[in-house]
């Protein structure tokens, strides 16, 4: 049986991306910060799945050698990481002098540290193996700057553009393991609470899409190695046409969308 292990894997995204790869006889080794968190959808997961096997390692990833730890428990319980999925991310909106320093560095550690040390620390033994599977989770804000939401879009285009980069180096060096970012448009989770997002219309217009759309879209495309996938077809279209725009028009559309 293989394993996949998923930072983040007890809510929102993260849990539908649990459930998926257990509906494929995956293990899973689901990585939070929040033990009640951790508990209740390891009892979730396990009646729905009672034939695979799931461990939680209770981690705030925002913290020193949060990732070594990680990597320790691992490494100690003898687990073999088929598939990394770095999905633990939160957002910040706001004006940037009223964001508060401390938590958007918190965000930078979790959006951007987090996913570039697991990725450093899982992905030399895939390449060893020569089999593996990176799944990271990015966001539609990566694509250009955004305005009110300057720090966390930027630690998103960190992401894809980490990824990408990434990809094409193990494509070139003949190497098996594959890197897949996906880049969702708003969903309606606990991020938006968390990105202080709480009454945008945003997460129930036209731009929305459910947390399940999301898992499923990236799961495909990460057992299908393609490198990027924007979730939902409609979106992927639109960001491909969006994506040509001026820089300046991007940014009044994204604080029009914002708001
Ligand atoms: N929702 C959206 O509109 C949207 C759009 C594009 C991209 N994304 C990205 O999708 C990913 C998943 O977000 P989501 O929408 O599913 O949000 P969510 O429901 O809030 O889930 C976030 C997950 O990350 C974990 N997490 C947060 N802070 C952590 C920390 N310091 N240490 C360890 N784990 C931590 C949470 O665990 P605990 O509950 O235990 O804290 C939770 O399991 C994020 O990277 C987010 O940036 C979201």
């Amino acid at each position: 049986m293989k394993t996949v292990l998923i930072t983040g894997g007890s809510s929102g995204i993260g849990l539908e991306l649990s459930k998926l790869f257990a509906k494929d006889n995956y293990n899973l080794v689901i990585v939070s910060k929040f033990e009640e968190e951790l508990e209740a959808a390891q009892t979730y997961l396990h009646e729905l799945f009672p034939h695979i096997n799931i461990e939680t390692f209770q981690q705030d990833l925002t913290e020193n050698n949060a990732t070594q730890n990680v990597h320790r428990f691992i490494h100690d319980n003898n687990i073999d990481v088929d598939v990394l999925v770095n999905n633990a991310g939160f957002g910040s909106y706001g004006y940037i002098n009223d964001a508060d320093i401390e938590k958007e560095s918190d965000m930078i550690r979790l959006n951007v540290l987090c996913v570039y040390q697991m990725t450093r620390l899982f992905l030399k033994d895939m390449v060893k193996k020569d089999k593996g599977k990176i799944l990271n989770i990015s966001s539609i804000t990566a694509f250009q700057p955004s305005p009110y939401f300057a720090t966390y879009a930027s630690t998103k285009a960190f992401v894809k553009n980490f990824s990408q980069a990434i990809n094409y180096e193990l494509k070139s060096q003949k190497s098996k393991v594959r890197v897949t970012v996906a880049c969702p448009t708003s969903v309606k989770t606990q991020f938006q609470q968390a990105a202080n997002m709480g009454g945008m219309k945003l997460f129930d217009s036209w731009m929305a899409v459910s947390p399940e759309t999301v898992a499923k879209d990236a799961y495909v495309a990460l057992h299908s190695n393609k490198d990027l996938v924007v979730p939902k077809k409609f979106f992927q279209y639109l960001n491909e046409f969006t994506k040509r725009l001026p820089t300046s028009l991007l940014m009044k559309i994204s604080d029009h969308q914002l708001k």
